[in-house]
């Protein structure tokens, strides 16, 4: 397939290119566009057609639903039966931003949109490119991140065309993604409240305003029984091709080391010098928590395109933002040290 790539200021993104892109979706095609967190694959949340192309491009199970995303609270109307109150609370205040919402789905929403459940996910982004190519669509889009399903989320334009490039009909470049970790989830469809998956948004600040918030344990990357609460739950995501290992407990990264000679080891740019005569990949600075999620999926494809095996990772003390960095790197990693 024929794919065109256009170039946009991620600020102040050219109107005329955006009208082109809206154009395919409006025809039942699929736009890969940036957003503040991670980039997305899109279609019309409304034809079944387009939404289908999502599932076969990214090799996507069709039981892994997709979060619909809107450029302003009047696109709810199509899309939920109910706005409750904890949800109105949290629009205004994370609304446009990284938080994701379940809620009750509306009927006119497909099927495979939501993979049959009674809810959708919605979330209205703030990058520029995305609030207007969803304005200019006149229809809420959905989109899960656009990479190949099981690999890590593209964070940058080079990272969409080398997994989308020939599969999909228009790609948006706009550099790096901001943020560069996917939105948090949050279930605000029945009570108490639950945290599906940790993002920007952190647990800390999503406390403060929901007490009541549960966090189960996949959560925490912990094991999980019985059926997953959100069906992306069970895969296995972000991960590289060669084998990654977190390691958790500090003192036990040399033990590690002295069993790989070839390993790669990506930490932050604080603790490199520990390292001396090691391949040593800097994944951002402690002083500056979000620059280490804004790299970790760009630093997981680098490592991969290196020479050295295993990756061997650092893991970070589960405070905020590296909260949600633990999350991704436990799901993408093949061994953990505690
Ligand atoms: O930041 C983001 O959220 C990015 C950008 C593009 O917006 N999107 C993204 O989409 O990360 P995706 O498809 O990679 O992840 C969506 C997650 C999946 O784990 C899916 O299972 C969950 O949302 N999800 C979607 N609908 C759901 C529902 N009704 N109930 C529970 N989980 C749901
Ligand atoms: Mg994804």
């Amino acid at each position: 397939m024929e794919t065109k790539v256009f170039e946009v200021d991620p600020l102040n993104p050219d109107e005329n290119v955006l009208k082109i892109a809206a154009e395919v979706i409006k025809n039942e095609g699929l736009v890969a566009f940036p957003t503040e967190t991670v980039y997305g694959l899109g279609a019309d949340t409304f034809r079944e057609k387009a939404v289908m192309k999502i599932f076969e491009v990214k090799k996507r199970p069709p039981d892994n639903p997709l979060i619909v995303h809107i450029s302003g609270l009047d696109q709810l109307e199509d899309v939920i039966t109910e706005f409750p109150g904890i949800a109105k609370k949290l629009a205004e205040i994370f609304w446009p931003g990284p938080l994701t919402m379940i809620l009750k789905r509306s009927e006119k929403v497909p099927d495979v949109v939501c993979a049959g459940l009674p809810t959708v996910a919605v979330r209205m982004p703030s990058h520029p490119v995305a609030r207007r190519l969803i304005e200019l669509s006149g229809t809420p889009i959905a989109a899960p991140s656009a990479n190949l399903s099981g690999r890590p989320s593209p964070t940058s334009d080079d990272h969409v065309v080398k997994d989308l490039f020939g599969k999909v009909d228009l790609i948006l470049k706009a550099g790096r993604t901001p943020l560069g970790l996917e939105s948090t989830i949050v279930d605000v469809s029945k009570h108490p409240p639950t945290l599906l998956r940790p993002g920007p948004v952190t647990v800390e600040r999503l406390k403060e305003l929901l007490p009541d918030l549960q966090i189960p344990d996949h959560v925490y990357g912990r094991s999980f029984e019985g059926k997953p609460l959100s069906p992306g739950m069970k895969y296995r995501h972000y991960s590289p091709v060669k084998p990654l290992i977190l390691v958790e407990n500090q003192r036990k990264i040399q033990k590690v080391l002295e069993e790989f000679e070839k390993a790669i080891i990506v930490c932050p740019v604080e603790h490199a010098e520990r390292y001396e005569n090691r391949r040593v990949v800097i994944m951002g600075s402690l002083e500056n928590p979000y620059s280490i999620a804004h790299n970790l999926f760009d630093v997981l494809r680098r490592v991969d395109e290196e020479e050295g095996t295993p990756i061997v990772v650092e893991g970070f003390e589960e405070r905020g933002i590296l909260f949600s960095v633990m999350n991704r790197l436990r799901k993408a990693a093949s061994r953990i040290v505690r």
